[in-house]
C-alpha cells in the first residue's frame, strides 16, 4: 500500500500551507487570525463562549451563569433556556433558507430524497406529535435503532424537540447489545426500521429489536415504531410495535419546540471503555449545541454554497454531532448516505460527490485506506471538482494514506482537517483551521480556540517537547461529558482521577497517548488503555473477553489488536478452553459467531488462538503487552521479569 517514493520524500514536519485562494476566501483567513481567537479564548474562556453563544444560537431565555464548574461536573449556560430542534430548524423558516436542501440522502439501491429545511421542519414537528401521542413525554428516553435514513435525523430532533433524550445505538449492534442499552437507559420507545441497506444485504433491523425483547426482556420499552425501508415481511406485535407511516397519518405539524434548560439532556450514546459494559455518555443540550454550531462553522469554514459530506453513521458520535445537528444549526446542507463502497458499487462514495457537487467531504482514515487498495482509477474516473475540503476522524491517519487523500482526491487543492476528538468531548478538539493553519500530514495540528490541551505526565507535568505523554484537557469546555449515565462514580475514576490534579485543578484525561513537536503541533499516538479501534470503531477488550468467556467453551480469554494495513486494528482472541473441549475450527467459527450475537459484527475476532496457558505477571495480571507482541509477530522485547512463567511465551509461539 505504501509507495516507498511517496514515504520517503515525506518528511514528518514537512507543512501544507493553506491554499492562497482557500485563505482568502476562509472566514478565518490566516495563522494571526487563528492566534488571536486562541489567546481571547485562553484568557477568559466563559467571555468567549458567552459572546458566540450570544452571537450564534437562538435562545428562549438568556443564562444566569457562563458556567458553574464544581469539578468534575460543569454547567453551562446556567438557567438559560434553548432547544437545539428550534436551532437547527425554525429560526431558519423566516430567512431564505426556508425553500434551501437541509438534507440530502441518497439510499443505497439508489433512491433518493431532498428535504428542504421548511419539509424537514414539517416532518420532524409531525413525529414529534406522534411521539406524544404514544405518551413520550419530556426526560423519557428513546431508542433509535435504525438504518441510514432521513427519519433517523427526523427521530433525532423530534426527540430534541419535545426533551425526550435520545440514544442510538449503531445499527450494525446485536440484538443483545441492543437490549443492554435499553435497559441501561430504561428506554420507554424504540424506532427502527424493518431493515436497512448494507452491502446489498437486508440488516434485519426489525428481527433484532424483537429479540432484544423477547421474554420481556427490555420491560421499560412500551412501544416500538418502525420505518418502512426494505419492505421484506417482519412480524408486528400488535399493541406493541406500529408502522411510523400509520401513525404520522393526519397528525398535526404544529408542535412549538419546548423551552429546554440549557442543562437538559440531550442524548446518552454508549462508548467502549477499557473496563466493564459500554458506557452511557451523557450530552446536555445548551453547551452541545454551541460548541458543534461554531466547530462545524470554522471547522469547515462553512458556506451557504457548500454541500456538506460526512460519512459517517448516526450511530456515531460524528453523526450526531457533524451529520444532524452541528450543520442543520448552521442552516447548511448536509447529505446522508446509506451505502457503503462494497464490490457491486467500489466507486459509489465518488460518484455522490459527483452526483450532488459535494464541497466539504468528511471520512475515516480506515475508509481512506480502503479506497487506496480499490485503486484511484475510481476516483479519477469522476469528476471531483467540486471539492473544497477534506476531513478525516476516527484514528491516526498515517502519512501515506494522507498524502494519496490530498493528491488523489484533493488535487493538492483542498485542505485536509484531520480532527481529533471523542465520544465524550461531544465536539472536536484538535484540528486543523483550514485557512490558517497549515498542516502536516499525520498531525491533528493544533486546539480549537477555547480549548486547553496538554501533554502531561502522570503528575500533571508538562513533558518536554517532542516526548510521549497523556492527552489532558485543563479546562471545561461547552460540548463535554456531563456523566456517565447511571454511574457518576465511573465519571470521575475513568476521567478525572488518571492525572493527579495540579494547583487544585483537575484535568480531563482523554486516554489518549500523544506527544507535541516544535511547532506546538499535536500528534496522537493512540489509546493508552485497553480500547482497539477496529475500522475506526472503538471496542474495548474486556468487552470482548466477556462475550468469549460467556461461550460454555471457554475457560479464559484474552484479547489485543493487531495492527492491520486497512481496518488500523483487528482483534486477535487467546484462548483457554474449557477441559472438555477440543480446538477445532468449528470452535473458531463458533467462538467468532458467538462475539458477534454477543456484540455485533464489528468486534468479530479476525484470528482466534487457543492456547492453554496466558502469560500473567505474578500478581495475576495478563500481560497484553506480550500478547500484542505475538499477535504482530514481533520479537518479544522489553522487560519480561515479571512473566510468572517463562515458559508460556514459547508455547505461544509455537501455537502460532
Ligand atoms: C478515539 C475516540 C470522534 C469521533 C470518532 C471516534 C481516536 C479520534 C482521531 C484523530 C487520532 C483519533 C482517539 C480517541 N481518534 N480521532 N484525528 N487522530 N486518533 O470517536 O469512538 O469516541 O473514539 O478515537 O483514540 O480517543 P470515539
Amino acid at each position: 500500500m505504501t509507495s516507498p517514493t511517496i514515504e520517503s520524500i515525506l518528511h514528518e514536519d514537512r507543512l501544507f500551507a493553506p491554499p492562497a485562494e482557500f485563505s482568502e476566501q476562509a472566514q478565518l483567513k490566516n495563522l494571526e487570525a487563528y492566534q488571536a481567537l486562541y489567546e481571547r479564548a485562553k484568557a477568559d474562556p466563559e467571555a468567549f463562549w458567552a459572546e458566540l453563544a450570544e452571537q450564534e444560537l437562538d435562545w428562549f431565555q438568556p443564562w444566569e451563569q457562563v458556567l458553574d464548574w464544581q469539578p468534575p461536573h460543569a454547567r453551562w449556560f446556567v438557567n438559560g433556556k434553548i432547544n437545539i430542534s428550534y436551532n437547527c430548524l425554525d429560526r431558519h423558516l423566516t430567512t431564505w433558507r426556508r425553500n434551501k436542501a437541509a438534507l440530502i440522502w441518497e439510499g443505497e439501491p439508489g433512491d433518493s430524497r431532498t428535504l428542504t429545511y421548511a419539509q424537514l421542519h414539517r416532518e420532524v414537528c409531525q413525529f414529534a406529535n406522534v411521539m406524544k401521542g404514544l405518551g413520550v413525554k419530556k426526560g423519557d428516553i428513546v431508542g433509535i435503532y435504525m438504518p441510514m435514513i432521513p427519519e433517523a435525523a427526523i427521530a433525532m430532533l423530534a426527540c430534541a424537540r419535545i426533551g425526550a433524550p435520545h440514544m442510538v445505538v449503531f445499527g450494525g449492534f446485536s440484538a443483545e447489545a441492543l437490549r443492554d442499552r435499553l435497559n441501561d437507559g430504561k428506554a420507554k420507545l424504540v424506532i427502527t426500521a424493518d431493515g436497512g441497506w448494507r452491502k446489498d444485504a437486508i440488516v434485519p433491523l426489525k428481527e433484532q429489536v424483537d429479540r432484544a425483547l423477547e421474554n420481556n426482556s427490555a420491560p421499560s420499552v412500551e412501544n416500538v415504531l418502525v420505518v418502512q425501508r426494505t419492505q421484506q415481511k417482519i412480524a408486528m406485535q400488535p399493541g406493541r410495535d406500529h408502522w411510523w407511516h400509520d401513525l404520522q397519518q393526519g397528525v398535526s405539524a404544529n408542535c412549538p419546540a419546548e423551552p429546554l434548560d440549557s442543562e437538559d439532556m440531550l442524548f446518552i450514546l454508549y462508548t467502549s471503555g477499557s473496563t466493564g459494559k459500554p458506557k452511557g455518555v451523557v450530552h446536555t443540550t445548551g453547551g452541545y449545541n454551541l460548541y458543534t454550531h461554531v466547530t462545524t462553522k470554522w471547522i469547515f469554514d462553512l458556506r451557504d454554497t457548500d454541500v456538506y459530506w460526512c460519512t459517517a453513521d448516526v450511530g456515531w458520535i460524528t453523526g450526531h454531532s457533524y451529520i444532524v445537528y452541528g450543520p442543520l444549526s448552521n442552516g447548511a446542507t448536509t447529505l446522508m448516505y446509506e451505502g457503503a463502497p462494497r464490490t457491486s458499487n467500489p466507486g459509489c462514495f465518488w460518484d455522490v460527490i459527483e452526483k450532488y457537487g459535494v464541497t466539504i467531504f468528511y471520512t475515516a482514515p480506515t475508509a481512506i485506506r480502503a479506497f487506496i487498495k480499490m485503486g484511484e482509477h475510481l476516483p479519477n474516473a469522476r469528476d471531483l471538482s467540486s471539492l473544497r475540503l477534506l476531513g478525516t476522524v476516527g484514528e491516526p491517519i498515517n502519512p501515506a494514506a494522507w498524502i494519496w487523500y490530498h493528491r488523489i482526491i484533493g488535487k493538492e487543492r483542498c485542505p485536509i482537517v484531520d480532527t481529533w476528538w471523542q465520544t465524550e468531548t461531544g465536539g472536536i478538539m484538535i484540528t486543523p483551521i483550514p485557512g490558517a493553519i497549515a498542516t502536516k500530514p499525520g498531525s491533528a495540528t493544533r486546539p480549537f480556540p477555547g480549548i486547553l490541551a496538554d501533554v502531561v505526565d502522570l503528575d500533571g507535568h508538562p513533558v518536554p517537547e517532542g516526548e510521549g505523554g497523556y492527552l489532558v484537557v485543563r479546562h471545561p469546555w461547552p460540548s463535554m461529558m456531563r456523566t456517565v449515565y447511571g454511574d457518576d462514580d465511573r465519571f470521575r475514576r475513568t476521567y478525572w482521577e488518571h492525572i493527579a490534579p495540579v494547583d487544585g485543578q483537575s484535568l480531563y484525561f482523554a486516554g489518549d497517548g500523544a506527544r507535541r513537536d516544535q511547532d506546538g503541533y499535536f500528534w496522537i499516538m493512540g489509546r493508552v488503555d485497553d480500547v482497539i479501534s477496529v475500522a475506526g470503531h472503538r471496542l474495548g477488550t474486556m468487552e470482548i473477553e466477556s462475550a468469549l468467556v460467556s461461550h460454555p467453551a471457554v475457560a479464559e480469554a484474552a484479547v489485543v489488536g493487531k495492527p492491520d494495513e486497512v481496518k488500523g486494528e483487528e482483534v486477535v482472541a487467546f484462548v483457554i478452553l474449557e477441559g472438555a473441549f477440543l480446538p477445532s475450527e468449528d470452535l473458531d467459527k463458533a467462538l467468532k459467531k458467538h462475539v458477534v450475537a454477543e456484540i455485533g459484527a464489528l468486534a468479530r475476532p479476525g484470528q482466534i488462538r487457543f492456547t492453554d496457558a496466558l502469560p500473567k505477571t505474578r500478581s495475576g495480571k495478563i500481560m497484553r503487552r506480550l500478547l500484542r507482541s505475538l499477535a504482530a509477530g514481533e520479537e518479544i522485547s522489553g522487560d519480561t521479569s515479571t512473566l510468572e512463567d517463562r515458559s508460556v511465551l514459547d508455547k505461544l509461539r509455537e501455537g502460532a
